[in-house]
């Protein structure tokens, strides 16, 4: 079977950054203007997407794997985003819908493996296992200072009437965030033509625009009814 052309075919775009850069209402906001474009989009997130990999999420966030150490945590991300490509991206993208996650590969490079400490050469190994080929078209990185971050994260949890407990990653040390950060920097350094570092230190419209401008640069061919 021939393959879809470059130009037609259904794009997998991924969100990453560190705790509190906004993404979540990013990913909605760019689904709200592929659609405006014509374009059929899915929206999902990880750890999650699929019934098998929600059950791995509740596990990790409420702290069960804590003694499994980072190594442990990240072959249960890997085993989740397995379910996840085989069950929900991949079919997607084959019927031409496009993916949104909210979270992909790189969240397990950068908090097991460059912040937890797992060697590349294990979280290599995961990915190939749990990817299955399907590498992000584009992955946009939210980058944000870690205090600034912080701040927003407990506005929201005051404003939302929550207590900052947080889940179990959201109560690690500023030292840990900041290196959380460099390791999302690394990445797309490392990256250069599937990731776009976006300032996430700007309002919620200004932050949208950017990254609709770098969608339309990229993909901007298939985008034909959309406000590129
Ligand atoms: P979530 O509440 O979805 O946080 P966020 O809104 O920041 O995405 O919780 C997901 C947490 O899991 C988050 O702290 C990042 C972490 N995580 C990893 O450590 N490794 C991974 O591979 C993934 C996908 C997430």
């Amino acid at each position: 079977m021939l393959e879809a052309s470059t130009t037609s075919r259904a794009r997998f775009i991924t969100f990453e950054g560190g705790e509190g850069v906004g993404k979540s209402t990013q990913v909605k906001r760019l689904q709200q203007q592929l659609q405006r474009s014509g374009i059929d989009v899915v929206r999902t997130r990880e750890p999650g997407g699929t019934a098998k990999a929600e059950a791995i999420r509740a596990f990790i966030l409420q702290g069960r794997s804590e003694g499994w150490g980072a190594g442990g945590e990240a072959v249960l991300f890997a085993a989740a985003r397995h379910d996840h490509v085989n069950q929900l991206i991949a079919p997607n993208l084959r019927r031409g819908t496009w993916v949104l996650s909210d979270r992909f590969h790189d969240s397990t490079r950068a908090y097991q493996g460059l912040t937890g400490g797992v060697d590349d050469k294990l979280i290599d190994a995961l990915e190939r296992l749990a990817l299955n080929g399907h590498t992000p078209d584009l992955t946009i990185v939210l980058d944000m200072d870690p205090e600034l971050a912080f701040e927003r994260v407990a506005r929201r949890s005051v404003e939302d009437g929550l207590a900052l407990t947080g889940d179990r990653f959201e109560k690690e040390e500023l030292d840990w965030h900041k290196r959380l950060r460099n390791g999302f920097l690394a990445i797309a350094s490392a990256n250069p033509d599937r990731c776009a570092v976006i300032s996430a230190d700007q309002g919620e419209e200004p932050l949208e625009a950017a990254i609709w401008s770098v969608v339309a640069e990229r993909f901007g061919e298939q985008l034909g009814g959309g406000r590129a």
